[in-house]
C-alpha cells in the first residue's frame, strides 16, 4: 500500500473514532431532550464519504455526483437525475426548462400554471421569475394537496402546466391529475421535495409528470447539507435542464470527457448562424442559464445517505403510525391526516389541524408542545397570497380558498423523522394527553 493510501486510511479511521466520541446520540430524557421536527441523521460512513471527497479534492461536481445520480435513478426508476444545489433551484430549473426555446411547445410569458395556494414559496417564485401566471386552487383538508375537483374550474385558454407539491410526502391523486393533464395537454411538474420514496399505485411520485424536484436540505429524507435534484424520463428535457443548470451552455461534455476536442469530437467545428466563423462549443450558449451545481463533497454525502434511505422511510412510517394511532383519541378536536388508498407514503412529518369547534386554538397547543421541547412547524406559507412578499403578485384564483385560510390559521406539523424512536413518540403522546386532560 502506498503512503497516500495509508494516510487516507488512517484519517478515515480517525474520523470513525471522532464520530463515536462527538456525535453518538445521548440518552433520551423526557422533558429535557428536544424533539425536533426533523434533522440530519448520519453515521460514520457519511462523515467518511465526505472526508474522502475532501481528500480527493475534486471539489466541483464529479465522480461522487455520478454515483449519487446513479443511485437516485435506480431507486426512482427514472432515466435522468440531475443534481443541483437546492430544492428551490430544482424548482426554478424545472420551470425554466419548460420555458426554453429549445422545447418546441415551450411555456411563454403570460401562460398560466395551476398550483395550490398552500405551498412552499419556492414553488411559486419560479413561475413569477419566468413571467408565468400562477392560478391558485384550494387544498383538501387532511391531505393538504391540491383538490383535483377544482382543476377544471381553474382552466383558461392560457393554461399550460400544473405545478404540485406532494405535501409533507403525501402523494397527490395522480390518477385524477394525469387524466386532467392529458385532457388539457398541460405539463406536470411534481415538487417531491418532501416525498422521496412515496408511491402512488406502486410508482414513485415525481416520475408521473415532465419533472420531479427534490431537496436534500437536512430536514428532508436524505441530506447533502444543501442540495437538490431534478428527475425526468425525457432525454430532451434532461438535455435542456443540464444546459440551464450549467450556465446555459450548449456543450454536454462532462468531467469524464478527456478528448480535448470534446465528447462530440467537433468542439471547434460548430458554425452557428449569427456567430463569427466557428466557435468553441463549450462557450456557445443555447439557453439563459444559471450555475446550479452542487459540489462533489455534497454529492459524496448524498450518495452515502442513499444507502440508508429504505431504513429511513420505514422509520418515518413507523413513527407516523404510532402518532396516528395515539392521536385518533383526540379526533373530536383535531383533523388528522388522510391519504389515498393508492398511496404508500414516505412521510415528511405529521400534520394536524385544530378544528374550528375546538375549545382552544392552535397557538395554545403549539406553545404547550414547544414548552415541552417538542418542535412544531406551520404548514409552510399557509395561503401564500396572504404572505407579505406575495400579496401583489400577478395571479388568478380559481374560486375561494377557505381551506387554505383554515390551514394558515389552524394547521401545524410535528416530526416523524428517523432520529425519533418509540420513546420519543411515547413522550409526545403523553404531552398531548396531558394537554387534553387539562381542558
Ligand atoms: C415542498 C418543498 N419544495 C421546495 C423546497 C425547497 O427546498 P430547499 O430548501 O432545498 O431550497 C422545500 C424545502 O423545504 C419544500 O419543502
Amino acid at each position: 500500500m502506498d503512503t497516500v493510501c495509508k494516510l487516507t486510511e488512517e484519517i478515515l479511521r480517525k474520523v470513525g473514532e471522532l464520530y463515536s466520541l462527538a456525535h453518538v446520540e445521548k440518552p433520551f430524557r423526557p422533558g429535557e431532550t428536544r424533539i425536533p421536527y426533523a434533522g440530519r441523521v448520519f453515521d460514520e460512513r457519511d462523515m467518511k464519504a465526505m472526508v474522502k471527497a475532501v481528500l480527493d479534492f475534486w471539489l466541483t461536481l464529479g465522480p461522487y455526483g455520478d454515483e449519487f445520480e446513479g443511485k437516485l435513478k435506480s431507486f426512482l426508476g427514472v432515466s435522468n437525475a440531475l443534481l443541483v444545489n437546492s430544492g428551490s433551484s430544482a424548482n426554478l430549473l424545472a420551470v425554466s426548462a419548460l420555458c426554453s426555446k429549445e422545447l418546441e411547445d415551450h411555456l411563454r410569458s403570460g401562460d398560466e400554471v395551476i398550483t395550490p395556494a398552500v405551498t412552499l414559496p419556492t414553488t411559486v417564485a419560479p413561475l413569477l421569475q419566468n413571467n408565468l401566471v400562477p392560478v391558485f386552487v384550494d387544498c383538501e383538508l387532511g391531505t393538504y394537496n391540491v383538490d383535483p375537483m377544482l382543476l377544471e374550474g381553474a382552466v383558461s385558454d392560457r393554461t399550460r402546466a400544473i405545478f404540485l407539491p406532494h405535501t409533507l410526502g403525501n402523494p397527490c391523486d395522480m390518477e385524477a391529475i394525469m387524466s386532467f393533464a392529458r385532457d388539457h395537454h398541460v405539463f406536470v411538474i411534481e415538487d417531491m421535495c418532501d416525498a422521496l420514496g412515496s408511491r402512488y399505485r406502486g410508482r414513485c411520485v415525481g416520475t408521473f409528470g415532465e419533472f420531479g424536484t427534490l431537496s436534500f436540505y437536512p430536514a428532508h429524507h436524505i441530506t447533502c447539507g444543501e442540495g437538490g435534484a431534478v428527475i425526468t424520463n425525457s432525454e430532451g428535457l434532461a438535455g435542456i435542464a443540464r444546459s440551464i443548470r450549467d450556465w446555459g451552455r450548449a456543450c454536454y461534455c462532462t468531467h469524464g470527457t478527456t478528448d480535448p476536442l470534446g465528447a462530440c469530437g467537433r468542439r471547434f467545428d460548430f458554425e452557428i448562424p449569427g456567430m463569427p466563423g466557428t466557435y468553441d462549443h463549450r462557450y456557445t450558449y443555447t439557453n439563459i442559464g444559471y450555475n446550479f451545481k452542487p459540489t462533489d463533497i455534497q454529492a459524496a454525502l448524498g450518495s452515502a445517505q442513499m444507502d440508508k434511505l429504505a431504513d429511513f422511510i420505514q422509520a418515518r412510517q413507523r413513527n407516523f403510525r404510532r402518532l396516528d394511532a395515539g392521536l385518533k383519541e383526540f379526533a373530536e378536536f383535531l383533523i388528522l391526516p388522510t391519504w389515498k388508498p393508492e398511496a404508500e407514503v414516505s412521510w415528511f412529518a405529521y400534520p394536524i389541524t385544530v378544528r374550528e369547534t375546538a375549545p382552544f386554538n392552535r397557538k395554545d397547543l403549539v406553545v404547550w408542545l414547544e414548552e415541552g421541547l417538542i418542535q412544531t412547524r406551520l404548514l409552510f406559507a399557509g395561503n401564500i397570497l396572504r404572505q407579505p412578499g406575495y400579496r401583489d403578485i400577478p395571479h388568478r384564483t380559481a374560486g375561494p380558498l377557505p381551506n387554505s385560510d383554515l390551514v394558515m390559521r389552524n394547521s401545524f406539523f410535528i416530526g416523524v423523522y428517523p432520529g425519533l424512536r418509540g420513546e420519543h413518540i411515547d413522550y409526545v403522546m403523553e404531552r398531548f394527553r396531558r394537554f387534553f386532560s387539562l381542558l
